[in-house]
């Protein structure tokens, strides 16, 4: 696996080497990612992962500064799975100066869910996903990226943005992996402790328990969710939401059939100690 750190490195590298699939990480990479990797493997003709942790997308408040940073133990997985080619920029490399220019994705999609308890959470997350796509694939005339569905409002926002910019890049989500709890694997795990990690699953099976009842459609909504929140809080969690939304625009249920035929999401996020995790389900 060949590591670089520059843009001009990473072009140099992918020259000749066919259509890049491209994984964009923050590292302390896990089974998930590696999933990721797996797939980006399966598309393209030369793979290539990114570590960058983006200052941009955190608050003031949150764990830039403490997030893991792995770098030995995430190279050697990164060269187990068989990637290609390594990019891990130094702050300097992709904001040599400082970045004024922003990507402001759509509110209605972006100052949701997420986007509510994280404000510019994803503004910070676009503006670094369009640097590693101009990185990755201006030279290469486009490509494949592919981000886990564990992030599924970011998925959503990268997809948009990639249509309103008409960016040369096929977005192919993987689904999440899962511990054998549920627990769906997130970095953020690592924080936390062990009668914590116990309790974890609690968010995946709320989350279904939601499902379920919203599908059956015998009780409003709004009720659920509510009753939903509660649970949780009871077993020690602080939720920040828990939502049913409409798949295609992460819009609530337009209607009583859309909640019982449309394809739908639940979404939460919710702390436990000082941990704030997130999940999805499909249904
Ligand atoms: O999902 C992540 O790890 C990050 O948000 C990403 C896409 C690498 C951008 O920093």
């Amino acid at each position: 696996m060949q590591i670089v750190h520059t843009l001009a490195e990473l072009r140099s590298a992918l020259t000749g080497r066919g259509r890049p699939a491209f994984v964009p990480t923050m590292g302390n990479l896990h089974p998930g990612h590696l999933s990721l990797v797996e797939r980006a493997r399966e598309l393209g003709e030369i793979c290539v992962a990114s570590i960058f942790v983006n200052r941009l997308q955190f608050l003031p408040h949150e764990d830039f500064d403490s997030y893991p940073r792995t770098w030995e133990a995430d190279c050697q997985k990164l060269r187990d799975a068989g990637c290609h080619i390594l990019f891990a920029p130094r702050e300097q490399d992709l904001y040599p100066e400082p970045q004024t220019y922003r990507i402001q994705p759509d509110p209605a999609l972006a100052d949701i869910l997420e986007g509510e308890f994280r404000p510019g959470f994803f503004t910070g997350v676009c503006t670094v996903v369009m640097k590693l796509f101009s990185a990755v694939f201006a030279t290469t005339g486009g490509g494949v990226a592919v981000f886990g569905k564990k992030d599924y409002q970011q998925l959503m926002v990268v997809r948009r943005m990639v249509q309103q910019f008409a960016l040369p890049v096929e977005v192919v989500a993987v689904d999440t992996a899962r511990a054998e709890d549920g627990l769906a694997l997130s970095s953020r795990n690592g924080y936390l402790s062990e009668a914590q990690r116990q309790q974890a699953m609690a968010l995946s099976l709320v989350l279904q328990e939601l499902a379920r009842a919203a599908r059956s459609g015998s009780v409003p909504l709004a009720e659920l969710e509510a009753r939903a929140m509660h649970e949780l809080a009871a077993k020690g969690w602080e939720p920040d939401y828990l939502s049913v939304r409409q798949r295609h625009d992460l819009c609530p249920p337009a209607d009583a059939q859309a909640l019982t035929e449309a394809p739908l999401v639940a979404l939460g996020a919710a702390r436990l100690g000082s941990t704030r995790l997130i999940d999805n389900l499909e249904f």
